[in-house]
């Protein structure tokens, strides 16, 4: 079993708690992203986060975000892009928003992360950090495969023994790496990652994505299906996938226009643009405000505004990280027993005590490697 980090979870818990409690009183959304820059040396074929033309702020400006996020009362930060990693600053950031109070958090595609770069960010104080990986074999859609990423990944864990912070990686379900799927979950798991498994989403205003990685035909949605089903049975059987099992049921509900979810954006997070500009999500556009000209960041305000300027968007759209946070809303007790975290801890307690009692640790399930 994946060795439960009790230091970084009492951080977690302790953040946590405090984040909520403000979220409940003052009304101050869970978390917020911050997209660090919107260029990337990459070209997924998914992507609609990458814009080379949109402008970075400097080191300063951003630190200026960072303290007025944190004093706004956002205390978990999501790193988001384009790559943040292709800032040259980018260890300085995570520096400050550490030395600030964050928890920290990394979404990387991994390409720059050498050694050292590791080092640099461990140092820095990353608490977490999210490597894409969408395949095991080349993926040519996004690079984001393990024939290119497999030595970062095993850099990162070998890293996380001297820093401390925790690893998970996200892999995007589309038509081109459905075949892959098993098996590339199976290698995660086999490294004791915790995954998070996300649906590629349809851009609602442009259309600039590869079309071949949408499940179009009936046979392409029947396979997406069976092999939803497979991710649901290698999840009961342990396999430490981050969404609950209900997410993936619902997701061929959501194909098959008959889903009936509630996007939370604005409510449970919020984040900001390059030049510190608001945005409810990766998909809507970004608003024409700056977090320096909001008095304060009002849960209601923002989930009315995002509602009343873009409507049923839900209707077209589930990402995995809102679908998570509106399960919450729904079903707090079985969000918590569902948690992947919530299962480790409870394994972690359990062999320490068959330790003390002198009994050998029981074996988690696990899920056999067929690579
Ligand atoms: C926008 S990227 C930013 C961080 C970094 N560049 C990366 O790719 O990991 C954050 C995550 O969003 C995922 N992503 C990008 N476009 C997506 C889409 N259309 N549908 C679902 N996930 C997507 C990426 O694979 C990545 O895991
Ligand atoms: S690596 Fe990330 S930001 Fe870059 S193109 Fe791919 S998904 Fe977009
Ligand atoms: S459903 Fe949520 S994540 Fe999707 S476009 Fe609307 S606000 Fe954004």
């Amino acid at each position: 079993m994946y060795p439960f980090n009790w230091k970084k979870s009492v951080k977690v818990v302790r953040i946590l708690a405090w984040a909520y409690l403000r979220h409940r009183v003052k009304r101050t959304p869970l978390w917020g992203h911050l997209y660090v820059t919107r260029k990337c040396n990459l070209r997924c074929g998914y992507c609609f986060f990458r814009d080379p033309k949109k402008r970075d702020l400097s080191t300063d400006e951003i630190r200026a975000v960072l303290d007025r996020m944190h004093a706004m009362g956002i205390s978990f930060l999501a790193f988001h892009g384009g790559e943040p990693t292709i800032r040259k600053d980018f260890d300085a950031i995570v520096r400050h928003a550490h030395d600030v109070g964050f928890f920290t958090y990394l979404n990387t595609n991994g390409t720059m992360l050498t050694p050292e770069y590791i080092d640099r960010l461990g140092e820095a104080g990353v608490d977490l950090i999210n490597m894409s990986v969408d395949s095991v074999v080349e993926f040519e859609h996004s690079g984001k495969d393990l024939m290119h990423g497999k030595k970062v990944l095993e850099d990162l864990l070998e890293a996380r023994e001297r820093h401390g912070f925790e690893i998970t990686v996200n892999f995007v379900l589309n038509n081109r790496n459905i075949e892959v799927a098993r098996q590339t979950l199976e290698l995660m798991h086999s490294y004791r990652i915790p995954i998070s498994v996300g649906f590629i989403v349809k851009h609602l205003f442009h259309d600039e994505q590869e079309p071949s990685l949408f499940f179009r035909t009936e046979a392409e949605k029947r396979r997406l299906f069976e092999v939803l089903d497979e991710i649901i049975v290698m999840r009961r059987r342990g396999m430490n996938i981050i969404e609950p099992t209900r997410y993936f049921e619902d997701l061929k509900r959501f194909v098959n226009h008959e889903l009936e979810w509630e996007c939370m954006a604005g409510r449970d997070s919020i984040g900001i643009d390059t030049l510190g500009e608001l945005k409810f999500c990766g998909t809507l556009p970004t608003e024409d405000v700056s977090i320096f000209d909001l008095e304060r960041l009002d849960t209601r305000v923002l989930h009315r505004w995002r509602k009343d300027k873009y409507g049923n968007c839900h209707e077209r759209c589930v990402t995995n990280c809102r679908y998570v946070t509106y399960y919450y809303y729904k079903h707090p007790l079985r969000f918590v027993l569902e948690m992947a975290w919530f299962r480790r801890a409870v394994r972690s307690i359990r062999d320490r005590l068959s330790t003390l009692l002198g009994r050998p640790p029981r074996l988690g399930p696990s899920v056999p490697v067929r690579i």
